[in-house]
């Protein structure tokens, strides 16, 4: 049996409904702070709670004989965490709590969800796992700290985990029952349709970028390639072929915002007004990764990344559910 925390979030649920079909029993663990109790698949068991409650976890790896864990819940909005570091830092109470009940229940297989920010401004493009980590807020340096906990672990408890950096995951359920849903949201494509669909205005955060054209580059990746990442991932730790390993997420093509907004006229055809305000805090430049090192060790190929298709699906999802998973 697979526990997925965070079942209920974006990246989570589309992780549920992907273990489910490929024959998993799955349990789901979410407090529903920011994920949706419908987006969870109906065969998989839903455990509602929260990660700071050490009890609770614990009586979960004594109902479930689980197997692995997919780490996905943490707070993860950035803006917020920049004015409230706390937010992000809680990340690591919840994953300590999670990791002592895991030992405790002798599960030693985790997939942990970390984030491109743990490198900050890149040094090199595309950027290796091997970078330096150098996170520019707090969310990036919360996941930093908790990868390096995990080596800890690995080395004195015997956890045996993969650790998978996403860069920006965009896109939705190809067959349309899942999408992304965040209140608020801080997502430029899900913002950039959600604008289009009601006639609005989106802000660009930040013109002057040592970039193409001074708007932020990002490296957008389908989150149904992440999920086969992860499936890639499970496999390699639960048939013991990996103990312990980094790697990045991405789809090796950086965009600009602008070149985003450019994009998603042409996937709607409709004409999405955008103005300038100033950059965020805690916003690197660039961030485009290397995929070289999953893709030769997992055999990983994403399929759905292209700028078009991630749009299409999400444009499409947004247009059946104007009001979300409401
Ligand atoms: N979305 C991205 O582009 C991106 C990029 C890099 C890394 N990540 C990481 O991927 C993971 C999933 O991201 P997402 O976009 O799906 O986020 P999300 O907010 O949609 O999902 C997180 C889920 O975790 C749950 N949760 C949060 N705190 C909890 C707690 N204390 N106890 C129990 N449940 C809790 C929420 O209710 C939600 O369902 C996160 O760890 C995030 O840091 C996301």
């Amino acid at each position: 049996m697979i526990l997925v925390t965070g079942g209920a979030g974006y990246i989570g649920s589309h992780a549920v409904k992907e273990l489910v079909k490929s024959g998993h029993r799955v349990v789901v663990l979410d407090n529903l702070s920011t994920g949706h109790r419908a987006a969870v698949d109906k065969k998989a068991i839903f455990c509602p709670g929260d990660l700071h409650d050490l009890k609770f976890i614990h009586d979960i790896f004594g109902e479930y004989p689980i197997e692995l864990v997919m780490h996905f819940a943490a707070h993860s909005i950035v803006p917020q965490s920049m004015q409230e570091p706390l937010l992000s830092y809680r990340n690591l109470n919840c994953t300590i709590n999670l990791l002592e009940a895991m030992l405790k229940a002798g599960v030693r297989k985790l997939v942990f969800s970390s984030t491109a920010a743990v490198y900050g401004e890149p040094l090199e493009t595309p950027i290796p796992e091997n970078h330096p980590l150098k996170p520019t807020n707090p969310y990036g340096q919360s996941k930093a700290w908790i990868e390096a906990i995990l080596e800890q672990l690995h080395r004195a408890n015997g956890l045996d985990y993969i650790s998978l950096r996403y860069f920006n995951a965009a896109g939705a359920d190809p067959e349309g029952e899942l999408g992304e849903e965040h209140h608020p949201e801080t997502h430029l494509i899900p913002i950039i349709l959600k604008a289009a669909l009601q006639g609005e205005e989106v802000s660009v955060f930040g013109s002057d970028y040592p970039t193409k054209d001074g708007t932020p580059v990002r490296d957008y990746i389908h989150v149904s390639d992440l999920i086969s990442a992860h499936l890639l991932a499970m496999e390699a730790l639960l048939q013991g072929r990996k103990q312990r390993e980094i790697y990045n997420l991405g789809h090796q093509r950086g965009y600009s915002v602008l070149e985003v907004i450019d994009a998603a006229r042409q996937v709607t055809g409709l004409d999405i007004p955008y103005r300038m305000a100033d950059r965020r805090p805690g916003d690197p430049s660039t961030l485009v990764a290397s995929s070289a090192k999953i893709k030769a060790e997992l055999g990983w190929e994403p399929r759905y990344s292209d700028l078009q298709t991630i749009i299409a699906t999400a444009w499409e999802w947004v247009r059946q559910h104007p009001r979300g998973y409401a």
